[in-house]
């Protein structure tokens, strides 16, 4: 199974997967410095909470690598997004090898190394929730576009799928950048995984009448308490699967944990432009919008963390 790198890194050279340009154009840009990257973060050129902290890492490298400033760096690279963590956590994890003096090129590679084993683990781990003929639901790509391999909530299905588990994937669209008709659906289309693209409020419906045996999630942040800041739609979809009795995982790894952070209130909300929202789409001209690009699950909506260290019923565990 050939899955997309979002992320190609060669004779010290970067090179990023053009998101946007997906599902059209397989285009891979090169990135000169930390500052393109940031940019590339900014415009969803590289998105997914792990991908974008390994894209950062490997930025830090280049700056220190050129000399640049690292700090400076840090900051663009922070400010670029402000809901995932692991994008804070690459870009610590950097300053604090280069202030140990270690060689950043060799930090930047294992943190997408381990990033790859840490989803192979998740693969592995939540291959047991999907039973032959089950059909799930997922939001979002929190797939291999999204990681470095695999994906988080894709993952357990390309195990299951290489396994010859029959099952069925409902992908929403996810309004308004549609990375579940555009990325996800390309994704799984490629690797020959049976799905049905839906509206985002097609869910509830679809559950009412049995057809949806358990919903499958990424994460950006995962707060001490268990709290799930993950895309815009996931709150709903938690809430409308407890009310119609469907289990709801979130699959993230640990880097995505953030015990620093209580509760998912505490948590900054990237509002993201309103042109995501009405471009191409027939609206009043002028129209206010509003476009936040994350929400908060509560930790009671959730049934289970599939992590790379097991199907965690409890936070603590993490
Ligand atoms: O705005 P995006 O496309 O970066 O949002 C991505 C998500 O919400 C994913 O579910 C999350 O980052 C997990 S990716 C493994």
């Amino acid at each position: 199974m050939t899955l997309p790198a979002p992320i190609r890194w060669r004779d010290g050279r970067l090179w990023l997967l053009d998101q946007r340009r997906l599902p059209d154009e397989m285009f891979y840009q090169e990135q000169h410095d930390a500052r393109a990257v940031a940019h590339a973060i900014r415009d969803l050129n590289v998105r997914g909470a792990p991908a974008i902290g390994v894209a950062a890492a490997y930025a830090m490298a280049m700056a220190w690598r050129h000399g640049d400033d690292l700090e400076t760096a840090a900051d663009e690279l922070r400010r670029a997004r402000p809901t995932a963590v692991n994008l804070s956590w690459a870009v610590d994890r950097m300053q604090n090898a280069a202030n140990q003096g270690r060689d950043l090129v060799e930090e930047a590679e294992a943190i997408h190394n381990e990033d790859r084993t840490m989803c192979e683990a998740i693969g592995r781990h939540g291959a047991s929730l999907i039973k032959p003929r089950s059909s799930l639901l997922t939001h979002c790509n929190a797939g291999a576009l999204a990681v470095s391999h695999l994906g988080t909530a894709t993952a357990p299905m390309y195990v299951a799928h290489d396994a010859g588990v029959p099952f069925h994937v409902y992908v929403d669209e996810t309004r308004p950048v549609l990375q579940g008709s555009r990325l996800t659906s390309w994704e799984l289309s490629r690797a020959g995984i049976d799905h049905t693209l839906i509206c985002d409020n097609a869910a509830a419906h679809l559950m009412a009448g049995g057809d949806v045996d358990l919903v499958i999630v990424g994460a950006d942040r995962v707060t001490a308490n268990g709290d799930t800041v993950n895309k815009i739609g996931t709150r709903a979809l938690a809430i409308i699967a407890q009310y119609h009795g469907v289990p709801f995982y979130v699959a993230c790894p640990s880097p995505t944990f953030d015990p620093t952070t209580a509760t998912g209130t505490d948590v900054a909300i990237e509002e993201r432009p309103a042109g995501e929202v009405t471009d191409g789409i027939p609206t009043v001209a002028g129209v206010k919008v509003r476009n936040p690009a994350f929400d908060v699950t509560p930790a009671e909506l959730v049934t289970a963390y599939v992590t790379e260290r097991g199907v965690l019923e409890d936070i603590g565990d993490a």
